[in-house]
């Protein structure tokens, strides 16, 4: 692993959910490159595997855990199977696009299992967790879409309205246990995630989405999956240890200079 200019995460485990892809495995590898053992919760097996792989091969401490966040008895057993959780990152999450009147019943309980009841099951085992060990450092993704109107994001702005809030509610209600808890609002990350929504809903006219997805930023382009792991790895470590309950919005000026 390259020398790390920080090691603000020495010592600590960090589970990152939805670890094996774009933004969550840019936090994996920042936070194993600040002294982290990094627990990687995926879906994908592979995909955490993938990541672990990386990690290992610079250096870093890692282990990758398969299971589906919207299911109980998988976030259980992934927890089971960790001895500390000093950090955790609830970043898995799925996208869809709809209005509320394109929107299906199946379409918004897909979103929410993952992207609400997933992000609930991470903070009611790594809460538990943290308080039994006299705290920590949660940190879930939220999106410019907790706080602004996007066009066509209906069960997705649901999603992520309820992650805001529900991170104000858990720093609310352990800030005495010694556990912050805080999130990110990013504007458009360029990851797979925006890749696979292109192809999927633009594959005629892909180059000019992209352009104009890009251009919604005041900054003129998209973020990129490592200036998220930065913030993530600040907020989850001691010089963040007066922030709780705090929305970052890391969108290029999208949310306050449009
Ligand atoms: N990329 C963006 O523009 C953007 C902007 C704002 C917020 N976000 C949020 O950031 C997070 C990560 O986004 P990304 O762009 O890196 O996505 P991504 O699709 O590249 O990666 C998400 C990862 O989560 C995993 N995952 C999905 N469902 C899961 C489940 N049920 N259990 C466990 N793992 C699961 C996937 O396998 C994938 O590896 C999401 O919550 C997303 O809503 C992304």
């Amino acid at each position: 692993m390259n020398p790390p200019l920080l090691q603000r995460l020495s010592g600590k485990t960090a589970i990152v959910t939805g670890g094996g892809s774009g933004i969550g495995q840019a936090v994996a590898l920042r936070f194993a490159s600040e002294g982290a053992e990094v627990i990687v919760f995926e879906l994908r097996p592979e995909a955490a595997e993938e990541t672990v792989g990386k990690i290992q091969s610079l250096g870093g401490a890692a282990r990758a855990i398969g299971g589906d966040m919207a299911d109980t008895d998988s976030v259980r057993s992934a927890f089971a199977q960790v001895d500390r959780v000093d950090i955790l990152v609830n970043n898995a999450g799925i996208a869809h696009v709809g209005t509320v009147l394109t929107t299906t019943t199946q379409d918004l309980d897909r979103l929410y299992a993952v992207n609400v009841r997933g992000v609930y099951h991470g903070l009611h085992f790594g809460v538990a967790r943290m308080v039994a060990q006299g705290g920590g450092a949660i940190l879930n993704m939220a999106s410019i879409a907790s706080k602004v109107g996007i066009a066509d994001r209906f069960a997705y702005s649901m999603t992520k309205g309820a992650v805001l809030t529900m991170t104000l509610s858990v720093a609310r209600d352990f800030v005495d246990k010694g556990i912050r808890c805080n999130c990110i609002c990013p504007a458009r990350v360029h990851t797979p995630f925006v890749d696979g929504f292109l192809d999927k809903n633009y594959p005629d006219n892909r180059d000019e989405m992209f352009a104009k997805l890009s251009a919604a930023q005041p900054i003129g382009r998209m973020g990129r999956p490592e200036e998220v792991a930065s913030l993530a790895a600040f907020l989850c470590s001691d010089e963040a240890a007066f922030i709780t309950g705090a929305a970052y919005d890391l969108d290029g000026g999208f949310t306050l200079l449009r």
